[in-house]
Order: C-alpha cells, then sequence, then structure tokens
C-alpha cells in the first residue's frame, strides 16, 4: 500500500514516515517546508514540494497512493489568534483540496491529524470524545471545523478518523538518525526546558492554579506511541465511518512533575521562574483513551522519562549536525 504523508516534513509527519517504512509501506510525501524541513524526510519516501493549497501539487503527491495521513497544518495557538485567516485557509481550505482531490482520484481512507484544542476549556477531567467542543483559538476551531468536514464527507463513501493528540513528545532514532522537534518557534514544554538556562530559565506560566503543586496538568503522549497509534488506525478504516478517538497517555503531570523528571533523566537542575498565567490555558487537560484502546487495540508504552530522554538525545544529535 502507498500512504501519502501530507506535512510530512514535520516533526510528527516525519517520524510516521520512518515507521511507515520500516513496517513496509510504499510513501509519498507532501510538504511546503513552511515549518518543516527537507532534510527530516526519509530517504526511503517520494518527495513533492509543494503546497496543499495548490491542487496540482496535490493531484502529482497522491497519484498512486490508497491511503492518506493528514498532518500539514498550520499549529501555533498564539499565531493562530494574530492570524486566524492564515489558519482557515490552510487548515480548512487545504483539507477541502485535499478531500477533492481524493475523491477525484478513487481515494477513500484518510487519518487526520485533530488536536484536544478542539475541547477548549473541559467540563470534566478526563477528557472523552463525547465532551464537549468549545475551542478558545482560531486553531481549536479549524481543526474542528475539519472535522465536522471529514464527517460529511465521510457519508458519501470516505473512512476516516480523526485523531485527537494531547501533548506531543519525545523523538524516534530511525535508522537515518534521530528525527529531532524542530518548530522555530519551540512553544512545547519538554524541549524548552531542556534548553533552560541561569541566563534563559524556563518560564513557568502560573503556579496559583487549582493544582496540587499550582502548575498545570497536561497529557504527554510518546511520538512513537502516537504513530504506532496512527498506523493502527489505518488499518482499522471502515467505509462511510469518521470515528473520532483522542490519543495521550491517559495521565496527567504537572509542569513541576515534568522538570522534575527532567532533572532526574539529566542529573542537574532545570532553571526556571514563575511568570504570569497564560490567557485561555486550561489548568488541566487530561485524555480518555478507553476508545483507542478498544477500537485501536493500543496502548501508550513510553514513559515521562522516556520522552525527555529521547528528546534530549535528538536534540543533542541535531546540535551535532
Ligand atoms: N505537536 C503536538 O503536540 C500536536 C498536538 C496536537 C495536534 N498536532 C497536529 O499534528 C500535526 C503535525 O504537527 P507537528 O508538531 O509535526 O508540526 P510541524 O509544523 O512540525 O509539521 C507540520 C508540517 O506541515 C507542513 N505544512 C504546513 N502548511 C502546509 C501546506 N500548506 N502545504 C504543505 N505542507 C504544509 C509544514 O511545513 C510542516 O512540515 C499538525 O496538524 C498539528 O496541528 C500536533
Amino acid at each position: 500500500m502507498r500512504v501519502l504523508v501530507t506535512g510530512g516534513a514535520g516533526y510528527i509527519g516525519s517520524t510516521a514516515v520512518a515507521e511507515l517504512l520500516a513496517r513496509g509501506y510504499e510513501v509519498s510525501v507532501l510538504d511546503d517546508c513552511s515549518s518543516g524541513h527537507e532534510d527530516a524526510v526519509p530517504s526511503g519516501a517520494t518527495f513533492i514540494h509543494g503546497s496543499l493549497l495548490d491542487p496540482a501539487s496535490v493531484q502529482r503527491a497522491i497519484a498512486g497512493c490508497q491511503g492518506v495521513i493528514h498532518f500539514a497544518a498550520k499549529s501555533l495557538v498564539g499565531e493562530s489568534v494574530l492570524k486566524p485567516e492564515l489558519y482557515h485557509e490552510v487548515n480548512v481550505g487545504g483539507t477541502r483540496i485535499l478531500l477533492s482531490e481524493m475523491r477525484k482520484a478513487g481515494i477513500t481512507k484518510l487519518v487526520f491529524s485533530s488536536t484536544a484544542a478542539t475541547y477548549g476549556e473541559p467540563e470534566a477531567i478526563p477528557i472523552t470524545e463525547d465532551s464537549s467542543t468549545n475551542p478558545t483559538s482560531p486553531y481549536g476551531s479549524t481543526k474542528l471545523e475539519v472535522d465536522r468536514m471529514i464527517t460529511e464527507a465521510a457519508k458519501s463513501g470516505i473512512a476516516a478518523i480523526s485523531l485527537r493528540y494531547f501533548n506531543v513528545a519525545g523523538a524516534l532514532q530511525s535508522e537515518g538518525g534521530w528525527l529531532a522537534e524542530r518548530h522555530d518557534p519551540e512553544t512545547h514544554l519538554i524541549p524548552n526546558l531542556l534548553r533552560a538556562s541561569v541566563e534563559s530559565p524556563l518560564n513557568i506560566f502560573g503556579d496559583d492554579w487549582p493544582t496540587q503543586d499550582g502548575t498545570c496538568i497536561r497529557d504527554y503522549i510518546h511520538v512513537v506511541d502516537l504513530i504506532d497509534a496512527h498506523i493502527a488506525a489505518l488499518e482499522k478504516l471502515e467505509m462511510s465511518k469518521h470515528l473520532i478517538i483522542n490519543l495521550g497517555s491517559g495521565s496527567g503531570y504537572s509542569v513541576m512533575e515534568v522538570i522534575r523528571a527532567a532533572s532526574k533523566v539529566l542529573g542537574r537542575e532545570i532553571p526556571s521562574k514563575i511568570t504570569a498565567r497564560r490567557a485561555g490555558d486550561p489548568a488541566i487537560l487530561i485524555a480518555d483513551i478507553s476508545k483507542a484502546k478498544t477500537i485501536l487495540g493500543w496502548s501508550p508504552l513510553r514513559s515521562i522519562e522516556q520522552m525527555v530522554s529521547d528528546t534530549w538525545e535528538s536534540q543533542n544529535a541535531a546540535n551535532r549536525s
């Protein structure tokens, strides 16, 4: 089976490409490298440098494929507040073009990168797929709009699964080396805390949240566990059905707990300072992952310590090259 991976030059997409190739899939990648890196695309894949917004590039990339895993997107919450039109154009408009080209090419299998940001401030913890969806950013709204568009597309013959990720971390050491998270700017806690120094300490956004140590609690999932679930999803797709499935570890860690785990792995203190709360940050986000376990026959295997140590190794490898 040949799979089109959109966004396959990005952090999560490149990990998916490496894992698909390792399992015997053929892979085509479509990426405009707006936030990804061409050198991250594993060498066994066919790379098409082009945008999702250009139907001709999508047609070229999709040729000969039987399924699509769609990662390509704009995904910075803060930027989405400043540039909502851009997020709508790429995330919603780009997916509309992809769905239309899939239909023309007779391709019916789709796995989509959705997000916990579609839920917004949760009414209850853990968050199930039936929880209400009240996104607090244009990023979350555009992903929710795409989920709804896919539900409509499934009614006329697409088999789809939207996977709603919580916080993705860690890295894969593939045959070609470490596939590091290389976002610019980097907004994720684990890569940022590993870069913290006395001169530039990690900012902790508030220590007065209603949690046991006052810092926000999030659900972290290792990128390799996340991709295992994508491949399971690809193999479980059913015609005319659109399933929505959460992907997390099902456990929460406060910022302080992640810092302690990192200190243990690195054998040194992580310099940090408390700053003001960020607007729109919920106190606690933890996924209910029972649907993923039941439907995909999947369970996350990798610990928070492994997420920290793999991120660390991959960052060191990226700094050396
Ligand atoms: N990283 C996380 O914790 C997280 C959490 C929830 C959801 N997600 C979703 O997972 C997906 C991948 O995230 P990531 O962290 O790997 O981000 P990333 O920025 O590393 O990857 C996104 C890729 O899409 C490409 N892209 C963007 N616009 C494009 C376009 N118009 N045409 C073609 N390619 C385009 C970028 O160049 C990049 O390579 C995104 O859809 C994101 O919303 C990520």
